[in-house]
This record gives C-alpha cells, structure tokens and sequence, in this order.
C-alpha cells in the first residue's frame, strides 16, 4: 500500500513541481540517469529537510540550477560549486551537527528543537569510542534517523518513533556477531536486551500496546547521552517516572549501601531489562521474598519485612471481604454505591502503601493500611447491616405470604362448604 501512495505521491511531485525542482532531484528520481533511484525517492516521500526546503544541496553542495537538461552530471556536483562527497561513517555526526548544533540557524526553522545532540552524543559510549578509539561500529546520527527519509520521532514512520526505537537499537545491540569483542563488566556484552526488554512490563506496553508512557530503551539511557545509568545512578533513571518510589528509596536505610552494590539501587531487587509486575510476594519473609536474601530471622530487617507483608496482606482481607458483602448486598437489592466508593478510596491505601514501602519503614506502611482497613471495615459493617435489614425484612415477608396463603386457603374451604351445600339442593 505504502509503495503504490509513494509512487502517486512521487508521480504527483514530479507532474507539478517539476519546474522548481532541483536538477539534483531530477536526475536522482530518473533511474535511466542514476543506477539508484532510492535515496532520492526516500527524500521525496517523506523528509523533515525536504518538508522544510532543505534540498540536496544543503547537504552535499553542489550548483542545483544546473546539469539535468545538459545531462551532465559534473555541472551540478561541481567541487567549485561546493560539492563534496558523502561523509564517510566517522564524519556524519560533525556533518549532520553543521546544523544542528547552529542554535542561531536552527531557530529559524523550529525554535524549540535543541542543539545539543553532538554534545550530548560526545558524552555517550557511542561518541567516546568514536571520537577518542575511532570504532566506527557504534551508531551515529545516520544509524538511529537515516540520512534521506528522517522524520522527527513523533512520525510513526520514524525510526527512532516510541515504538521503533527498541527495534533500531536491537539492529546492532542483538546481533551476537556485531557485538563480538566488546567488554561489559569483565564479561563479553550481552546480546539479549531487546528480547528481555520486550518480555518486560515497560516493553509490553510500548511494543505491544503501543504505550507512551513506559520506557524504550532511550527512556532510561538517553537519546543522545546514551551511557549506562549504573553510571550515573540507576535510581535517577528510574526516578524520571517512579518519583515517589525513588524519593521513599532515597530516604530510606538502603540508599546509601545499595548504592555500592554491583547492581544498584532499585535495579538489584527488579533488575532492568526485565522488569516484571511487582508483586506482594517480594516483601515479607516466605522464600519468594527479597528480603530474606540479606535479613536473618531475628535482625530488625527481617521483623520489618514480616510486619509491612503483613500490614498489606490485612488490608487486602479487609477489602476483599468488604467487597465481597457489598456484592452480595447489591445481589439482594441493596443500594452499594457510597460502598463502593469507600472501598475505591480503601484500594487506593493499597496502591499507595506499595510505593511507601520503598521507605522500608514499618511505621509509615502501617499508617497507610491501617487507615485503609478501617475505610474497608466501616464498608463492610454498612453492608453486613443493609444485609441484616433484607433479611429483616424478607422474614416480614414471608410470614405476611404465610398469613394470605392461610387466609386465601380458608376461604377456598368456605367456598367449598357452600358449593357442597348448594349441590345438594340442587340434586334434590
Ligand atoms: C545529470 C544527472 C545528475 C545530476 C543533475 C546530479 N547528479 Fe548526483 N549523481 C549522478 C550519478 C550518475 C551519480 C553516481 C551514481 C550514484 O551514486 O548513484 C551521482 C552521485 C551522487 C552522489 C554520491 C557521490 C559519491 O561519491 O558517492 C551524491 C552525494 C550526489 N550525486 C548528489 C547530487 C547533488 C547534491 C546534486 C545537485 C546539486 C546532484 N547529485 C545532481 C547524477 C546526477
Ligand atoms: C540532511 C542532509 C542530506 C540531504 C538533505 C541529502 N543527503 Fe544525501 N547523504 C547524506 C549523508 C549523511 C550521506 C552519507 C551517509 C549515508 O548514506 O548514510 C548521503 C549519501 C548520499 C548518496 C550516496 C549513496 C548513499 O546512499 O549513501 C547519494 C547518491 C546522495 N546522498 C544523494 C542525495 C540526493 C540526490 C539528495 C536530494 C534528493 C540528498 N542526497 C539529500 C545527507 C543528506
Ligand atoms: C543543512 C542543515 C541541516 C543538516 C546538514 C541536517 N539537518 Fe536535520 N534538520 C534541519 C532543519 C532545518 C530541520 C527542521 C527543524 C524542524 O522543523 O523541526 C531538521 C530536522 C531534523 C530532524 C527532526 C527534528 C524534529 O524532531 O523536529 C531530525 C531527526 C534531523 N533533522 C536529523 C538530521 C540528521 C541525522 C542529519 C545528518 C544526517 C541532519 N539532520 C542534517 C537542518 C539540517
Ligand atoms: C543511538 C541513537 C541515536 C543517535 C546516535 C542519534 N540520535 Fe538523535 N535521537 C534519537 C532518539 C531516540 C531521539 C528522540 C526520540 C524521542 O523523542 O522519543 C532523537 C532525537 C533527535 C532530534 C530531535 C530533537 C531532540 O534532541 O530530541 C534531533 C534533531 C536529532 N535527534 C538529531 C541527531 C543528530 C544530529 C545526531 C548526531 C550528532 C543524532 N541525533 C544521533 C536517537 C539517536
Ligand atoms: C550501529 C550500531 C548501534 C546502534 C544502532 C546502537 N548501538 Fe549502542 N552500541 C553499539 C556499539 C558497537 C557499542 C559499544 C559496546 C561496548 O563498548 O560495550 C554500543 C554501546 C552502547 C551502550 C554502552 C554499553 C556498555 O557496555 O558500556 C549503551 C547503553 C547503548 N549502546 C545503548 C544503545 C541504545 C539505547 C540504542 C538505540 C537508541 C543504541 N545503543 C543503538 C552499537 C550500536
Ligand atoms: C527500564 C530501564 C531500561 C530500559 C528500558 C533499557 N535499559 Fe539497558 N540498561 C538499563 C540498566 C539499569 C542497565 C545496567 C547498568 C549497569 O548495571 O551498570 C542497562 C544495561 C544495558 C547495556 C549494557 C549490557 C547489559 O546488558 O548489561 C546495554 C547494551 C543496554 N542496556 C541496551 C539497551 C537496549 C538496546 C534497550 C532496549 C531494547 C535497553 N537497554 C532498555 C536500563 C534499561
Ligand atoms: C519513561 C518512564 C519510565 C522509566 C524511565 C521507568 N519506568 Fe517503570 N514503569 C513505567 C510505566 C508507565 C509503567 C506501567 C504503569 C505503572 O505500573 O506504573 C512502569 C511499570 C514498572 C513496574 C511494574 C509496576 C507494577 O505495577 O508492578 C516496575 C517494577 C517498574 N516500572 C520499575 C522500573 C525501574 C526499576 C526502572 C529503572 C531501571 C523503571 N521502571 C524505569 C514508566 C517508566
Ligand atoms: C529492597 C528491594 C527494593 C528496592 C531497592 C526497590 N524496590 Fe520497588 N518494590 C519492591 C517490593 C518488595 C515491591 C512490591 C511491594 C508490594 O507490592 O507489596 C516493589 C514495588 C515496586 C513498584 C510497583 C508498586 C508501585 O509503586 O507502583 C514499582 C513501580 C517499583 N517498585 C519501583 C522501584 C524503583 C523505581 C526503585 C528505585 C528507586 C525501587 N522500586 C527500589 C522492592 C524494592
Ligand atoms: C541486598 C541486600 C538487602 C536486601 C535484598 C534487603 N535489604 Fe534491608 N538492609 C540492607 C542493608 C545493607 C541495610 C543497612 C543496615 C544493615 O546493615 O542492616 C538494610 C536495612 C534495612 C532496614 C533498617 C533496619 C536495619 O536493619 O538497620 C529495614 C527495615 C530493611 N532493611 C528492610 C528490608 C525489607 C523489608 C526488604 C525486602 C523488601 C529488604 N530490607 C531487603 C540490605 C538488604
């Protein structure tokens, strides 16, 4: 389908701009002139520089006025004129950054896009063995948005679009044959990020469910400063969406010594690349628990690690049973919505209390459920009353069935009695 509207797209071009066109275009979509059409077809169909009038020229040089009708091609790639050939791998970030690093040239176009890329670029592991190794198997600009065909992220087509990125960092972070030879943490790099990555609960949601929010794999490790966060602080890139996990984290008694762990902060109790759905059982002391692994039974970790798993699994009881008697209330015809309403404030305790957990203070998780389980208990009261009213009143109504049966009975007896008295007469 993409093709066909290309080629319309492409035809339409051509038809009606022809006469503006540059002999560089010209000659570049006509395959009887050029042996490859496909860099200046991607160009023409979709371009953010083509879209903003930056012509092949901008970036090559070269006199655009000229050589298409002459059919010579050395009139427009003119070395006079200012034509050079393409950069070759090293050169394209300083080639691309001629621009965009121009903040005075830039702001013409889109006041608001930063100049910062090759800045930032010169920071990351891609930039530094770059520039100081000369390794030219890291990515540069052209290896993440493309030379002909870049679309800025917010195009679905782009390459490095929320849902794209992922895929175009696994173009060379999952091939074990391209990464052979590089050193992480004393061991060979491993290979296996995208396929953890997409097995996550963030790679779930932006691969699968196309989610914004969750991270791809520049949301923890930058666009263009992409380093490890193990760097910086993995607290810090996880903290850009988990704010109040890592503020609790920060003040709480493990900032300080899970900082020097090899794997730090919250990465070394939900990893990274494979974060999974935290669940209750990674609190407390039975064998799936975290805790356990460093607490001994007796030591103040391990009587906090039973009290909060505890706190929670009694708000949990409280919710489900008040949840349970409002259902069952709402069945017999009882009005639950006040009910269910409390109980929604009850379960926000629950979310809550999951993230105060990250203090690892029994004291501030028992505040949360606590008040949590009386909201939970006062629904559960309401309705077990509603419930006892029902039946109440069900009694009543049974026993007022009791009395018209009896009467309605006794009547159909009299009725009887004179039927039989009349029959009589009557056979007389
Ligand atoms: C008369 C036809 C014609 C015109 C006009 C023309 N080119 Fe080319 N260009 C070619 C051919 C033929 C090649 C060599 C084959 C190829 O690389 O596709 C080429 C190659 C190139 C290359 C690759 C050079 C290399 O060393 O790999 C660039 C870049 C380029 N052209 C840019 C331009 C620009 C910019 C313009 C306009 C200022 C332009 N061309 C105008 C025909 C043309
Ligand atoms: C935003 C800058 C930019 C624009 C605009 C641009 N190019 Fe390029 N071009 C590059 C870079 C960078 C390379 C080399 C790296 C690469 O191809 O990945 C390149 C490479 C080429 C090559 C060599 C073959 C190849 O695929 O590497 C040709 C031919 C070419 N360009 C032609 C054109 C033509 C024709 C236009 C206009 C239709 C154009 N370029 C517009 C940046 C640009
Ligand atoms: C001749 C100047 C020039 C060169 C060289 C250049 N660009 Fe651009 N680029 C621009 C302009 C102007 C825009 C339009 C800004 C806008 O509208 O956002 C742009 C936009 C972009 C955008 C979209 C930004 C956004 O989100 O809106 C990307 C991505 C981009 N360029 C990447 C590149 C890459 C990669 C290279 C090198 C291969 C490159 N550019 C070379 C001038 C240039
Ligand atoms: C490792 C991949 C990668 C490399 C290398 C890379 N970029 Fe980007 N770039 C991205 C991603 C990812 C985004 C933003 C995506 C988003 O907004 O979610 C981006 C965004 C941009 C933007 C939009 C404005 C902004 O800064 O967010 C421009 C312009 C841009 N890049 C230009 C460049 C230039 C120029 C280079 C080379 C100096 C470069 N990029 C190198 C991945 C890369
Ligand atoms: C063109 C291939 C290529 C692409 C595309 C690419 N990378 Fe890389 N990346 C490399 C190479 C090669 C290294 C160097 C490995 C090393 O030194 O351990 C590297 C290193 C890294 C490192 C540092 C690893 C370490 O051991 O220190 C991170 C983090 C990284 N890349 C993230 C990304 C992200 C995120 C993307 C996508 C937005 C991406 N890369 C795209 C080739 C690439
Ligand atoms: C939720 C945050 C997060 C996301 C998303 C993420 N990473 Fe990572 N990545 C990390 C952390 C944390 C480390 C380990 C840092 C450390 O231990 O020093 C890491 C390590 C790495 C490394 C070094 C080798 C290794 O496996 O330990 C590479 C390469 C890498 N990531 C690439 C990627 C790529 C490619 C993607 C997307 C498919 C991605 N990352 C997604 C957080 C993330
Ligand atoms: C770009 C934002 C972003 C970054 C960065 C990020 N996350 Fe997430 N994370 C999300 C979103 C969105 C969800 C899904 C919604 C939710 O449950 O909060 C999520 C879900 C989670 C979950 C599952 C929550 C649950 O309900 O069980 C865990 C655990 C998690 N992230 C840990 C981390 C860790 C650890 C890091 C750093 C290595 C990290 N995240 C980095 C946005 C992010
Ligand atoms: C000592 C281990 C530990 C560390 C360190 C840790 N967490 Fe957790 N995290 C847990 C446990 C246990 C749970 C489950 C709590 C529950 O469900 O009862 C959890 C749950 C979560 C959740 C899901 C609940 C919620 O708040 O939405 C997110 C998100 C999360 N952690 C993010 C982080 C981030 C970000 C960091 C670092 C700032 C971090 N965690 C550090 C143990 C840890
Ligand atoms: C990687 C090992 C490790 C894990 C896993 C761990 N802790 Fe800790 N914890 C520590 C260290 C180290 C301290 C600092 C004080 C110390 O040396 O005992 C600490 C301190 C504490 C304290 C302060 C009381 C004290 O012992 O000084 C509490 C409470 C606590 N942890 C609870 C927990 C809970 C709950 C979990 C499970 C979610 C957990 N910890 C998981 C290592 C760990």
């Amino acid at each position: 389908m993409r093709s066909i509207s290309t080629i319309i797209f492409i035809f339409l071009t051509t038809a009606f701009t022809n006469a503006q066109q540059s002999s560089c275009i010209k000659c570049h979509i006509s395959s009887d002139r050029v042996p490859d059409t496909t860099v200046a077809a991607a160009y023409l169909s979709a371009d953010i520089h083509n879209q903003n009038g930056i012509g092949c020229e901008k970036c090559h040089g070269g006199d655009p006025t000229k050589g298409f009708t002459e059919n010579d091609a050395e009139l427009a790639m003119d070395p006079a004129k200012g034509f050079k050939p393409p950069p070759d791998k090293a050169g394209i970030p300083e080639f691309c950054a001629r621009c965009h690093s121009d903040i005075e040239f830039m702001k013409q176009y889109n006041p608001k896009l930063p100049a910062d890329q090759l800045m930032l670029y010169k920071t990351s592991v891609h930039g530094k063995l770059l520039f100081e190794k000369n390794d030219t198997k890291v990515a540069v600009c052209s290896d993440c948005h493309g030379a002909h065909g870049v679309l800025p992220s917010s195009d679905s087509r782009s390459k490095v679009y929320h849902q794209n990125a992922p895929g175009t960092c696994a173009a060379c972070h999952s091939q074990a044959q391209y990464m052979a030879g590089y050193i992480n943490k004393g061991k060979p790099i491993a290979t296996d990020q995208y396929d953890k990555y997409s097995q996550s609960v963030h790679g779930v949601l932006v691969l699968q469910k196309g989610d914004q929010s969750a991270p791809a794999c520049n949301g923890c490790h930058s666009n263009h400063g992409a380093t490890l966060p193990s760097l910086v602080s993995v607290s810090a890139a996880c903290g850009e969406c988990h704010a109040t996990n890592r503020d609790f984290f920060k003040s709480s008694p493990h900032s300080e010594p899970f900082g020097k762990l090899e794997n730090p902060d919250c990465e070394h109790c939900h990893g990274y690349h494979l974060i999974q759905i935290a669940s209750d059982t990674l609190l407390g002391t039975s064998s799936g628990a975290l805790c356990v692994g460093c607490h001994e039974p007796d030591s103040p970790g391990y009587a906090a690690a039973a009290t909060m798993r505890m706190a929670i699994d009694s708000l949990k009881d409280a919710i489900s049973q008040a949840e349970n008697s409002t259902k069952e209330a709402e069945q017999k015809g009882a009005e639950g919505g006040q009910g269910r309403f409390d109980l929604g404030s009850a379960k926000d305790n629950l979310t809550m209390v999951r993230s105060v957990a990250h203090t690892f203070d029994p004291d501030q998780v028992e505040e949360i459920t606590s008040a949590g389980i009386k909201t939970a208990n006062d629904v559960q009261q309401k309705a077990l009353a509603a419930l006892g009213d029902i039946r109440t009143r069900q009694i009543g109504l049974a026993v007022s069935l009791l009395v018209v049966i009896f009467l309605a009975f006794a009547i159909w007896r009299k009725i009887k009695q004179v039927d039989k008295d009349t029959d009589f007469v009557v056979r007389n």
